[in-house]
Parts: C-alpha cells; structure tokens; sequence
C-alpha cells in the first residue's frame, strides 16, 4: 500500500521517518519544504503539491496544527481533495474538535473517498517508537484497512465510535495533562522551601498519585527545567496547549458543558505565553510557576 504522509512537523515527521523505515512505500508533503528534507534522505519521496501527494497515495495521512491547517491542506488550491482520490482512505490525526472531522468526511465522501479520524496519545519519542495511543472514529470497514498502519504506529489502538469520536476521545484525554503542567507548578512551589533535588522530587510524585504517567517519560526534562535548563528539541509547546484548551473550552460549549478548571488553566497558560514562553515545552510551564512563585512575597 502506498502511504502519502501530509504535515512533516514534530508529530508527522516521527510518523513519516517510522514508516519509512519499516519499509512503507512512503510520499510526503509539507508546507514548508524543507521540514520534507531529512524524510526525502532518508527514502521517502516528496510531493509538490498535497494534490500530487493524494494522486500518487492509497492512504494518505495529515498531522497539522489546527482547523485552518486542515482547511489550507485539504481544501486549499492543489489540495489533497484536488487529487485523484476515488476510492482512497484518509486518517486525518490532527487534535481538533470532532465536527471538523465530521465535516470534513462530508468533503471527502462528496469526492468518493472516505475518512477516518485518529488523533494520537504520546509525542515525538513514542511517535518515532511506534509507541503512540490512537484513538480511531469512522466505519469498521474503512478502521479495518487502516488498522495495519495505524498499528505499526501505536502500541494500541482504540475504536471509540463513528467519525469524530477519536477527536472526541483525544480532547478529553487531553484535558487532565494540559491542567497538570499547571497544577504540578502549584504543588513544588508547595514543597520549595524544602530543597529537594528536582530528580528526588520527580520520583517521589511519580510513585505516588500525584503523578500521572507522563511524569515516567517526561520526568528527567522536567528535572533539567526545575534547574534552569530548558528543554531542547521542543516536543509540545506552551501554544499548542493554548490551542488544545481553546478547543476543548469550545467543545464543553457546544455541548453545554463549562469546564471552569480548564477555563483558569488557560489563562495561566497566555499568561505564560505572554511572557514570552509560548514556543518553549510544556515542562516549562510547571518549571516557570515554580520560580515565579519564590519571587511572590
Ligand atoms: N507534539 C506533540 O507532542 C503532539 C502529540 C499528540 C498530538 N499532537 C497534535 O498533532 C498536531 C501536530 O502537532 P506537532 O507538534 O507535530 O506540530 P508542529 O511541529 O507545529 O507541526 C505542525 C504542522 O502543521 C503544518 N501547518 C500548520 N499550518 C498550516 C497551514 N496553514 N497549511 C498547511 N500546513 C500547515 C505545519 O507546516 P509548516 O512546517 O509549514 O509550518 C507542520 O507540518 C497538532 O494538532 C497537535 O495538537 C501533538
């Protein structure tokens, strides 16, 4: 099967280089060229256009940021939907609110091809590990021939229901993490004055339930923030948490939820990011709140 591979950012490259590597007959596309390089060396091919990309695929992939990122990809001039798409699969895998992927189905259907969504749980080292969590919504037909793929990429995979569950799933999934970063930030300055080494710290919280399991693989860059160093490579920034839990705020709206945790979660998190921290990762968030709170008397 040939695999077309839409949106070479953190997330799709790590998917991308993975699928190569398996031996996946692989095309990308990316909107900034040069992001494709480092696949087109290591095997893949590049397409000009996401058009070309969906000609030359039988299942084509997309990881982008947003809304408008799916909207430029899909439907854009040379878009994916311009492509010779009759009969294809897409896995669209971006952490958006369920109704784009309901509506984008329509557009895809519209052109005889069909959709699955399936954004993913884990970031870069588990995307490039084959260790991510994706949450899947579409028709058992079309999951089944994803489901091959999608398996050489997660360590597992659910079905949560028809198109736009997977969406749902991920934003709910979501919520908690994006809180804690947070929360955690909260909870050492709590424990400051007592001078434990972050390392120590870290492990403490992570054997008992004040740390999820995030803490296991995020824990020793954390440990390197609390002690000044920042993170580098990024691997999900301060924005993009901003984004998650815009969308999830609307989500609850639309569903006639408030979500007032969440809500206070975001503004601490513009604040951050007014402050200059909004391309820095999420471990900053909790490492900043730390030393903001020793300067507050
Ligand atoms: N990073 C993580 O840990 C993680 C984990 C799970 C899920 N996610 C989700 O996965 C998605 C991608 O995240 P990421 O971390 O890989 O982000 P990223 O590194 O910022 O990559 C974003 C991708 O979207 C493309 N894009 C943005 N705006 C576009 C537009 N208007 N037209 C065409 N392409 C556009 C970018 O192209 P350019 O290179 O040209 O900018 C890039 O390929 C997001 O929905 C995120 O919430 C991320």
């Amino acid at each position: 099967m040939k695999i077309g591979f839409a949106g070479m950012g953190r997330m799709g490259a790590a998917m991308a280089g993975r699928l190569v590597k398996l031996g996946h007959e692989v095309t990308v596309w990316n909107r900034t060229t040069a992001k494709s390089r480092p696949l087109a060396d290591a095997g893949a091919m590049v397409a000009a256009t996401p058009a070309e990309l969906a000609s030359q695929s039988d299942l084509i992939m997309t990881i982008l940021t947003d809304t408008e990122a799916i909207d430029a990809t899909y439907r854009g001039k040379s878009g994916l939907l311009e492509g010779a798409v009759i009969g294809k699969l897409f896995v669209e895998m971006s952490t958006v609110r369920p109704e784009v992927e309901r509506n984008l189905a329509k557009s895809i259907n519209a052109r005889g091809a069909f959709l699955i969504d399936c954004p993913v749980g884990g970031t870069v080292g588990p995307a490039r590990d084959g260790k991510l969590l994706g949450f899947v919504g579409g028709a058992d037909i079309h999951v089944e021939r994803a489901k091959p793929v999608l398996d050489q990429l997660c360590r597992r995979v659910d079905h949560c229901g028809p198109i736009g569950a997977g969406a749902s799933m991920k934003l709910a999934i979501n919520l908690p993490l994006s809180i804690y970063w947070q929360a955690f930030g909260e909870a050492l300055a709590l424990c400051k004055p007592l001078g434990l080494d972050p390392s120590k710290l870290i492990e403490i919280f992570s054997e008992t339930s004040g740390g999820p399991n995030t803490l296991k693989v995020r824990g020793p860059a954390l440990a390197d923030a609390l002690r000044g160093k920042a993170p580098d490579p990024v691997t999900f920034d301060i924005d993009s948490i901003r984004k998650d839990l815009r969308t999830m705020l609307e989500e609850g709206r639309a569903l006639g939820r408030d979500l007032p945790v969440s809500a206070k979660a975001l503004a601490c998190y513009d604040e951050a990011s007014r402050n200059g921290l909004g391309a820095a990762d999420a471990v900053m968030m909790t490492a900043s709140f730390v030393e903001q709170s020793a300067r507050v008397k």
